[in-house]
């Protein structure tokens, strides 16, 4: 099969674990420049990961050589980015959140439909062992029907947004940092929304601490609502509840839990790949049981950096839509999906502030990956079986 020539855009923090993916855990990628609005970092990365060439944005928009662009940029760039490169007619995977507002989400599914491209959204994290594992058992029965599920992640986002300026903007509330891992979970688990309904409260204004190396005392608001506490009525007809607190400290507490009429799971962190999944039955108590899928985010390239341990698989999302592209199939981590993961989390909004409920108007459908491929197993030296997962 031939390779998908692609490059990344974007080179901050997310993207080492990205370039390196990339450039040596999949097959079906040729990772052949990368590009960054400040040159600097583009060519810093490069000669770290042995990436041939640095390109500007809009050389690889003009490139003949690049069929697939990876946008790693904040969300608040991504609209921009993305039009740009589906415009030029390259296929685009994005980091979360498609965009900034529906609104833009809107133009750049529209274009990408018009245009028959390929336009896929972070998290990929549901296509790693732990959900994928989870998804295997619920559709082969072992909870029953699912009736509820609960989602909760905290985290003090004043206190990150110190360290990670991009949480002060557009995108930066704990909601829609870190709450897609959560949505995109439950919807790959469970299927379509129909409605919400939500309360919020925003971040304080934080007057930043003195950092080491600056005597600077900003002051900053992170944008939108920073608390969300909400209901997702399923299509199925299960309710989901929904507890995102970034107004509380660091010290994480996250729950996902899905009830059924015959059993619960309760699975680890969806912001990882490796999540433990608990199955509990109505008689012989719970069990773990071991992954039925590959990609549980071990590092298994060799010499594996700091950003592989933190990130684990980061980068199957663009594997499988190259795998794709080639066959000619829709990808997972679909323009629906993400649109349906964004639309949720702007409807609690909506909800919240008008005191009614929300009523989705997208949807979107995710196969489960095949099972039977892993990661580690050999050592690591069979890391090519899990690709095969990738593939139909
Ligand atoms: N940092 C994390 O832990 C993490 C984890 C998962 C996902 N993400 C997501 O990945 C994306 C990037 O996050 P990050 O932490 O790497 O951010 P970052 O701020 O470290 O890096 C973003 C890079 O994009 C560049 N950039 C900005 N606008 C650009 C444009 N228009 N064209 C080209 N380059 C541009 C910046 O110069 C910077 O180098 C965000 O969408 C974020 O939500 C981040």
């Amino acid at each position: 099969m031939e390779k998908v020539k692609t490059a990344v855009v974007g080179c901050g923090v997310i993207s080492n674990v990205y370039i390196r993916n990339l450039k040596n855990l999949f097959h079906i990628i040729d990772l052949r420049a990368v590009a960054n609005r400040s040159p600097e970092a583009a060519r810093e990365k490069a000669a770290l990961y042995g990436i041939d060439r640095v390109m500007t944005v809009d050389e690889v928009a003009a490139s003949p050589d690049i069929e697939l662009v990876v946008n790693l940029t904040p969300t608040g760039a991504h609209y921009g980015v993305i039009r740009q490169m589906l415009e030029a007619g390259k296929h685009v995977y994005t980091e979360k959140m498609l965009t900034a507002t529906l609104e833009q989400a809107d133009e750049v599914v529209a274009l990408a439909d018009g245009r028959s491209l390929y336009l896929g959204v972070a998290p990929d994290t549901v296509l790693g062992a732990g959900i994928q594992t989870a998804r295997k058992l619920i559709d082969t029965g072992m909870i029953g029907r699912v009736t509820s599920a609960v989602a909760c992640i905290n985290r003090d986002q004043c206190l990150n947004s110190e360290h990670f300026r991009f949480l002060r903007g557009d995108g930066g509330a704990l909601p829609y940092d870190v709450g897609p891992y959560y949505i995109a979970a439950l919807l790959a688990l469970l299927g379509p929304v129909k409605s919400v309904c939500g309360f919020g409260v925003p971040a304080p204004v934080h007057k930043a601490q003195l950092l080491m190396g600056t005597d600077e005392m900003e002051r900053w608001q992170i944008p939108g609502n920073n608390l969300t506490a909400g209901v997702l009525q399923f299509a199925s007809g299960a309710l989901g509840s929904i507890h995102f607190d970034g107004n509380t400290i660091g010290e994480t507490k996250h729950v996902l839990t899905i009830y059924g009429t015959e059993g619960i799971l309760e699975l680890g962190d969806p912001n990882c790949f490796d999540g433990e999944v608990r199955l509990t039955r109505a008689e012989g108590g719970s069990c773990v049981v071991p992954h039925t899928h590959g990609y549980n985010g071990k590092p298994t390239l060799p010499d594996a950096t700091q950003w592989e341990h933190i990130y684990g698989h980061r980068g199957i999302g663009v594997a499988e839509m190259a795998w794709a592209i080639r066959t000619g199939r829709p990808n997972r981590c679909s323009k629906e999906l993400g649109y349906h993961v964004m639309e949720v989390l702007i409807g609690m909004d909506r909800a919240a502030a008008s005191g009614s409920t929300y009523q989705l108007h997208s949807t979107f459908e995710m196969k489960p990956l095949r099972s039977g491929y892993y990661s580690t197993m050999g050592g690591g030296s069979m890391r090519a079986d899990a690709e095969r997962s990738l593939i139909e």
